[in-house]
């Protein structure tokens, strides 16, 4: 559907890109006019994703992913253009214009909901009934009390080809909703049968208490151990968490991160109710702008095992600029905080969280654990990576407080550590200046093919870069097409991709549309959303943007007289003897 340009300027008015954003990554140099983030839509260590106040866009020079608020939320929460711009609707307290289409997606997600809530009530139902006694015997061999599994709407899916879709289809879904809903599963032969069989029943409830999912556990050694609900209409596994439900509630804005079910149920039965884990995914970025809405302090809990440590790493890898405190567990005596609480009790458990260090001390501990410091060999490899690691920390009071442990403990002049400490910053500053520095030379030159989506830029460098400075400045100047009249035509364009952006913008300057990205989403997919707001980064970069357009138009004529300048050596003899006339009998008229 279409929404009016008054509705969509309102619209506009009402969203803050950079909150918007800082929902997602967290946003660096806030008050500057282009605050740059880690991109959330890829992975880089350095920040190349920059917001632009002034048109609130952004643009990412790492991936080319850009926009504006819409064409954000279209990416992030994978929405069409309308769910989009509902969204946005929402999160500003406004009402969305009346559009049919949309009452289906929505009613296609409170059936959903309600798929979801009567399968968990079956679910519950079943562990109460003769079929569940292997499930109820599973549940206190593994010491969860009746509560626990109340609390939690723990269940049973008998073991049994269709014993929920029976179920329900007395309650009125039918077979296409279940496969929809990912409780039923389509067989190869045509057939529909359950999704969960002989399971222990796990529901995911969100934040408001809907179920969204499941995940489902074998009551023995077979494989695959979990079954998890794929993503669906009301579920993105990569951007939820188990039990937030219930730990967000804890006050302190404190959380555990553990790797499972089993452990995050067993944390709460001992009275850690502020628990969470995620759910079979590698831990994700969505994950970590939910965690930061609901707490200040992230304690890892992750197993104990190679995997756990693994995992460990990476999770604080991805967590190194995510405003929180962080925190890990030894979870010495145990694999996971499930056994550690089964054979150890809770007393514990509660020592192990109070013994958990920050990320400094994790981290160089893990470096001290490689090296054997009774050898001056070893004592020198920890060194140098205590040195890297301490260079990350800005706070010098923290730096000091460890670089006086270290001196201590390895017996060396703390002024000889910190004077290295200085000189690892500088050098790790001087490498992130200059990976922006070649980042920023790749965006300008087009050089990369993720910077211009223009397919034919290869052998048009110089004319493309003059086209992007064109289009660049009317976008924020629209009144130049009346200033360049007569010199600034769709003819001289050389790419066919830039001369339709022409086209487009010139109709919408011609019929006195608007040009605020917010009112192209409509026709434009999300590339072409984001070449637009790369054009707008450049935009902001030209200074005397007239004058550059006029320079621009000749780089233009000059470029595509080159192209259609015929290539002298396939020429037969009377064509390059009339192409040599020519050009003399020019050199004559021009005096030359
Ligand atoms: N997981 C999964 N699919 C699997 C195995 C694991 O989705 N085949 C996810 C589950 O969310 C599980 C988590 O990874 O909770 C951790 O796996 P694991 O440590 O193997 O399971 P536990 O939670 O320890 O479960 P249990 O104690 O019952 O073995
Ligand atoms: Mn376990």
């Amino acid at each position: 559907m279409r929404f009016s340009e008054d509705f969509l300027s309102e619209l506009r008015a009402r969203t803050d890109i950079e909150e918007l954003v800082g929902r997602y990554t967290e946003i660096r140099h806030k008050g500057s006019r282009n605050p740059n983030a880690l991109c959330p839509f890829h992975t880089e260590k350095t920040p190349s994703f920059y917001i632009y106040r002034e048109n609130q866009s952004y643009y990412c020079f790492g991936c080319g992913a850009g926009g504006d608020a819409i064409t954000f939320v279209r990416n992030i929460e994978r929405l069409d253009y309308t769910e989009a711009v509902r969204f946005l609707c929402e999160r500003a307290g406004m009402m969305m214009p009346n559009d049919p289409v949309d009452d289906e997606y929505n009613k296609l997600r409170r059936r959903c909901f309600e798929a979801n809530r009567e399968a968990a009530k079956f679910f519950c139902g079943m562990l109460g009934t003769p079929a569940g006694k292997a499930a109820r015997e599973y549940l206190s061999k593994r010491r969860l009390t009746p509560e626990t599994v109340k609390h939690f709407g723990l269940g049973f899916a008998p073991d049994s080809w269709d014993s929920l879709i029976k179920y329900m289809k007395g309650k009125g879904f039918s077979e296409n909703d279940l496969v929809a809903f990912d409780l039923a599963k389509k067989t190869s032969k045509g057939g529909t049968i359950d999704a969960f069989r002989n399971r222990l029943m796990f529901p995911i409830i969100d934040l408001r208490g809907n179920v969204i999912a499941f995940g489902g556990r074998v009551l023995d050694d077979s494989k695959p151990k979990y079954l998890n609900t794929s993503d669906t209409v009301v579920y993105k596994k990569s951007q939820a968490l188990y039990a937030l439900n219930f730990a967000k509630n804890s006050n302190d804005r404190k959380l555990i991160l553990c790797e499972g079910y089993m452990d995050v149920i067993a944390m709460h039965q001992a009275g850690f109710t502020n628990a969470v884990a995620g759910l079979g995914t590698a831990f994700t970025t969505e994950q970590i702008s939910l965690l930061t809405r609901y707490c200040d302090e992230l304690t890892l809990c992750f197993d104990s095992d190679e995997a756990g440590k693994k995992a460990t790493k990476r999770a604080l890898a991805m967590l190194s600029s995510a405003p929180l405190k962080l925190k890990v567990m030894y979870l010495d005596g145990g694999k996971d905080p499930d056994e550690i609480i089964k054979t150890q009790g809770r007393e514990k458990m509660t020592s192990i969280i109070n013994d958990a260090v920050n990320d400094t001390e994790y981290a160089l501990n893990d470096a001290k654990s490689r090296f054997d410091i009774k050898t001056e060999d070893g004592k020198l490899g920890f060194l140098n990576e205590a040195v890297n690691i301490l260079a990350g920390i800005r706070n010098a009071i923290e730096r000091d407080i460890y670089i006086s442990k270290l001196a201590g403990e390895l017996d060396v002049e703390k002024n000889a550590i910190a004077a290295q400490i200085k000189k690892q910053s500088r050098f790790n500053q001087k490498a992130k200046e200059n990976e922006r520095f070649s980042e920023a030379l790749n965006a300008v030159l087009g050089t990369e093919k993720k910077n211009s989506p223009n397919p034919e830029l290869r052998g048009n460098v110089r004319a493309v870069k003059a086209e992007e400075i064109i289009l660049a400045s009317l976008l924020k100047n629209p009144d130049y097409l009346k200033k360049l009249k007569g010199k600034l035509t769709a003819e001289i364009f050389v790419t066919d991709f830039n001369r339709r952006y022409f086209e487009d913008i010139r109709t919408r300057i011609e019929s006195g549309r608007s040009l605020d990205l917010f009112s192209f989403g409509e026709d434009h997919e999300n590339e072409e959303m984001a070449y637009l707001s790369y054009l707008l980064t450049k935009s902001n970069e030209i200074e005397n943007a007239v004058k550059e357009c006029e320079q621009c138009i000749i780089t233009l004529i000059e470029e595509k007289s080159k192209k259609e300048a015929p290539d002298v050596a396939k020429l037969s003899d009377d064509d390059y003897l009339e192409l040599f006339r020519k050009k003399r009998d020019k050199k004559k008229t021009e005096g030359v």
